[in-house]
């Protein structure tokens, strides 16, 4: 039952990854092979490659990501998977966070670079998964609750890497929403559902023509994911996937009922299935011409990585490590402060907490996702140092024996020098033994003793930072009103401690915005109530997920989607929208950066269908910008709307329509901090009046 273990450590065992480099082989036509040649063709080679024929065409090498590229060159004793060292950039979740599609595209440019480095045609990444429940394993993994901001980003990450010369696999296709029992559990989800919240982020991705999609391991209404040939060819036939398909590792049952559905390659080889496949063909089971639409699918694909083969590197390793850097910084987000950030230099910190010592275990989730980092990161304290020269900075690590954080056996000694310094900044979080692939967390709240470290800290000193290194939601309500500020750093890379001291020393202003919201605990989560058990996960919330749902039924949250704090201020002005013809009109805005600080701000356009004939969730994001403003600086901001603005899913007439009627457009710093209002009216498939509230 534990798919991460079983595939990743029994399968893999006996079998060395294969790269052969260059151009090696020749392109052959469908007509060229022989009908054993087409079957072996739809197995792969191993664990990380496609079947070369025995060099009869090439051979393509895959490797996982998405936040670094895990080339596995070994097999340990242990059947643990030991990969080459390789940037660790920040999770996407923190690069969502981030709300900047030049980032999304630099991230995925700069693994494009990686894996030629490594000679990697494929990057099985990104995952476009929506974020249901705030406990799933592999959140880090993914972009956002919001399938419009998953979509987006991951849009721009894809043609980063793809062209620059890497093919993308975005998974894992669908619903694929938790962890628990993976393997087994069908994800039941109505029609409309499944195209406005799940289905959503992969349509935005396929604008950027991913060359493979990966199917995911769970049932989608009571079939496998692998066997749904209607989820196949509702990706190819309606929203716009070109590309070829291909097995998560040992997802595939029946390779036959695979085939028939669409599943061009199957991830890793697999003696059994092949063997099965030849049978049924052998006995009529299958035809040739089913066959041969997979097979032209893998030899398309095979092709077009061939002749982007040997591209060259574009960016030097220190480039790809400042924009790790940089998605780090503009990742953080602020969710509280007192006044006691940005720190000044000379200020005395006493840093603690193993989470801040840069260890690749503690700033990163575990799975197929885990890097191992190129060179590391400095401790928080060493990178504080260099942004405050003149400051006393210690750094304690501070866990017990089981490697918690904890005072441990000398608290008192830490506690003195915390009361002593000017500024106590702990760092905690969940790291790769709490967030994984396989299983999801049991809990929103960080470590008891975790917990306890903060507040005999607070107790101390006053001026108390909690610096979180997490891949998804936590619930702070223990701790978060006796500290002065939180930091949510997140998942955030080799580069990450230099990034937080930025911050924390207002090298930088924090940007950040939240793509997930902090609900106030597990049982005010849209997810809670829903119906599971082993085999069945029953999307009974429907298209409320997330923030949908927290401001339709009025539930307060911790943190609400879009927020993050800044060390600048911004005014927002001047709404007008102009239209453009039926239901597309440009909406523009002022944002005027009032203070002293440099900053940047992310504003985001919601829609609300006022008196819609179905239900609607309150407010829908349909569109965000993010804009450097320098102090006293205005921007102007223009966003776009059309009909996906405006539209659901009908289940009943089988597509997207948009009910005549008023609208409400929003903007806003956050999904509860509204700034600017108006209302549209659309008549017959058009907007036809605007006016500004
Ligand atoms: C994961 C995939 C991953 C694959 C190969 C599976 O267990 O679900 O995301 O790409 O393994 O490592």
């Amino acid at each position: 039952k534990n798919g991460f273990s079983f595939y990743h450590i029994i399968i893999n065992k006996d079998i060395p990854p294969v790269h052969r480099a260059g151009t090696e082989g020749f392109m052959v036509k469908l007509n060229e092979l022989t009908i054993e040649e087409k079957l072996r063709l739809l197995c792969g080679e191993g664990s990380w490659n496609t079947c070369g024929l025995d060099g009869k065409i090439p051979s393509l090498l895959m490797c996982d990501g998405p936040h670094g590229v895990r080339k596995v060159e070994r097999v340990g004793e242990n059947g643990e998977q030991i990969p080459l060292k390789s940037i660790a950039y920040p999770a996407l979740q923190c690069l969502t966070n981030t709300w900047n599609r030049k980032l999304a595209r630099a991230m995925g440019e700069a693994l494009a670079d990686d894996c030629k480095e490594k000679d990697v045609d494929i990057l099985l990444a990104p995952g476009v998964n929506i974020k249901r429940n705030p406990l799933n394993g592999r959140n880090f993994e993914y972009f956002s609750e919001d399938p419009y901001l998953a979509g987006t980003m991951a849009c721009e990450y894809v043609d980063g890497l793809q062209k620059n010369g890497v093919a993308a696999c975005v998974k894992h296709y669908c619903c694929n929403n938790e962890e628990h029992n993976r393997l087994e559990q069908s994800s039941e989800v109505d029609e409309r559902t499944l195209r406005e919240i799940y289905l959503k982020p992969f349509e935005w991705t396929f604008r950027a023509h991913p060359e493979w999609i990966m199917c995911s391991y769970n049932r989608v209404n009571g079939v496998r994911a692998s066997e749904h040939g209607k989820l196949f060819d509702t990706a190819r036939k309606e929203l716009g996937f070109d590309g070829a398909v291909m097995s998560d590792w040992g997802a595939v049952y029946d390779r036959t009922a695979a085939v028939k559905a669409g599943v061009d390659l199957e991830m890793p080889f697999s003696r059994e299935n092949y063997e099965r496949l030849v049978a049924d063909y052998k006995a009529g089971k299958i035809a040739e011409r089913e066959i041969d639409v997979c097979v032209e699918r893998i030899l398309g694909a095979v092709e077009k990585r061939l002749r982007r083969r040997g591209e060259k590197v574009k960016r030097s390793e220190k480039e790809r490590l400042a924009v790790a850097q940089e998605i780090a910084e503009e990742g953080l987000v602020l969710l509280k402060n007192d006044g006691v950030l940005p720190l000044e230099n000379g200020q005395s910190v006493s840093v603690l907490g193993r989470y801040g010592a840069g260890e690749k275990d503690y700033t990163s989730g575990g799975g197929a996702a885990q890097v191992l980092p190129l060179a590391g990161d400095v401790t928080l304290a060493e990178a504080l140092k260099e942004v405050m020269p003149d400051s006393e900075i210690d750094f304690e690590k501070a866990f017990n024996a089981d490697g918690i954080e904890s005072y441990g056996e000398k608290p008192h000694r830490i506690l003195e020098r915390c009361a002593q310094s000017d500024v106590s900044v702990i760092c905690v979080g969940t790291g790769r033994f709490v967030e994984y692939e396989s299983a999801d967390r049991t809990t929103l709240k960080l470590h008891p003793l975790q917990e306890e470290l903060i507040l005999q800290t607070a107790a101390q000193n006053p001026d108390t930072v909690v610096v979180l290194y997490a891949g998804g939601a936590v619930d702070v309500s223990a701790w978060a009103d006796e500290v002065a500020a939180i930091v949510y750093a997140g998942f955030n890379g080799e580069r990450g401690n230099r990034a937080v001291a930025n911050v924390l020393a207002g090298k930088v202003s924090p940007s950040g915005k939240l793509s997930e919201t902090f609900p106030v605990c597990l049982e005010d989560t849209p997810y809670y109530d829903t119906y599971r058990d082993v085999t069945v996960a029953r999307y009974t919330d429907g298209v409320d997920v997330g923030y949908r749902y927290y401001e339709t039924a009025g539930v307060g949250v911790q943190y609400e989607f879009g927020f993050g704090l800044s060390y600048a201020e911004f005014e927002y002005g001047d709404l007008e929208i102009e239209l453009k013809g039926g239901l597309n009109a440009e909406v523009s805005y002022t944002v005027k950066n009032i203070s002293d600080y440099d900053g940047k701000e992310i504003s985001q356009l919601y829609v609300r269908d006022a008196v819609a004939f179905v239900y609607r969730p309150d407010l829908e994001l349909k569109g965000y910008a993010k804009n450097y403003i320098k102090a006293g600086d205005c921007a102007e901001v223009k966003l776009t709307l059309d009909k996906s603005s405006f539209a659901y899913y009908s289940a009943a007439k089988d597509e997207w329509i948009v009910d005549d009627g008023v609208f409400n457009v929003f903007v806003g710093a956050s999904v509860k901090d509204i700034r600017l209002e108006a209302a549209v009216v659309v008549e017959n498939g058009g907007i036809v009046k605007v006016k500004i509230l």
